[in-house]
């Protein structure tokens, strides 16, 4: 495991995004796996700006999400798909014939989780997958739990996560309870995963980590397990102030 720990939040977007960005000179047919949060907003900037600059193209690269709110439409301004358009996919060149997102939608979603797996087993998993962590460790929306699930599934979300997503919606009655995400297999199957750490409320999911104890009450430490991970961590997520 690589640890990175840059001196803010926009130093630790441009590193990543230049991970990513390498990925996709190397194998322009790369997959990748792709988060929401306010996290990797800044590193979605970065790659936007290397696209306009004719550094990276994105016409053949196929993505993955890692989660979508559940029950959502897609027009809900909260909705993850919503959110990768605005942040994301709206402003490079990518087919949106190539994107994937759970569909938060879906009428069977236990069906629908088999299915992503599927077709995520059909293009061979993930390249890169892009983590970010809740305070309370979470992975996607796999909360600390003595058990995780492996495949894709609908999951109810944590009092700790509805409080800390409260920030995006009018008020907390608005956050979705539910939500359908990647397991840790999928996530786990990626050749290489990037998790980005920032502020100082991340602290103890980042002291987790690094700790080398692997628990499913703190999902993040999974990470320990897995041969190609690079963890880049502000400074206020890696001190804690
Ligand atoms: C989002 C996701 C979540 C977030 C996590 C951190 O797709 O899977 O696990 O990465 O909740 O969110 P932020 O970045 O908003 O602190």
């Amino acid at each position: 495991m690589q640890v990175i720990v840059t001196k803010d939040y926009d130093e630790m977007s441009r590193v990543a995004a230049e991970i990513f960005a390498e990925g996709i000179k190397a194998n322009p047919e790369i997959r990748l796996g792709l988060a929401t949060g306010s996290t990797p907003v800044g590193m979605y900037q970065c790659l936007i700006e290397k696209n306009k600059a004719g550094e990276i193209d994105f016409s053949k690269v196929v993505t993955f999400n890692l989660d979508e709110y559940y029950p959502i439409t897609p027009d809900n301004d909260q909705s993850y798909i919503y959110f990768m358009r605005h942040n994301l996919f709206d402003h490079v060149n990518i087919n949106m014939e190539n994107v994937h997102i759970p569909n938060g939608q879906a009428p069977d979603i236990d069906q629908e989780g088999k299915d992503y797996d599927a077709l995520m087993e059909k293009f061979g998993w993930t390249d890169i997958q892009l983590l970010g962590v809740g305070r309370n460790g979470h992975i996607a929306f796999n909360e600390p739990d003595d058990e995780l699930v492996a495949g894709t599934h609908k999951t109810d979300l944590t009092e700790d996560t509805i409080d800390a997503n409260a920030r995006f919606f009018a008020s907390i009655d608005d956050v979705p309870r539910q939500a359908i995400t990647m397991g840790v297999g999928p996530i786990m199957k990626a050749k290489k995963i990037v998790v980005l750490i920032s502020g100082a409320n991340k602290h103890e999911a980042f002291e987790k980590l690094l700790s080398g104890q692997i628990t499913t009450q703190c999902p993040i430490t999974l990470m320990n397990l897995h041969r190609d991970v690079v963890i880049i961590a502000d400074q206020a997520a890696a001190e804690g102030k």
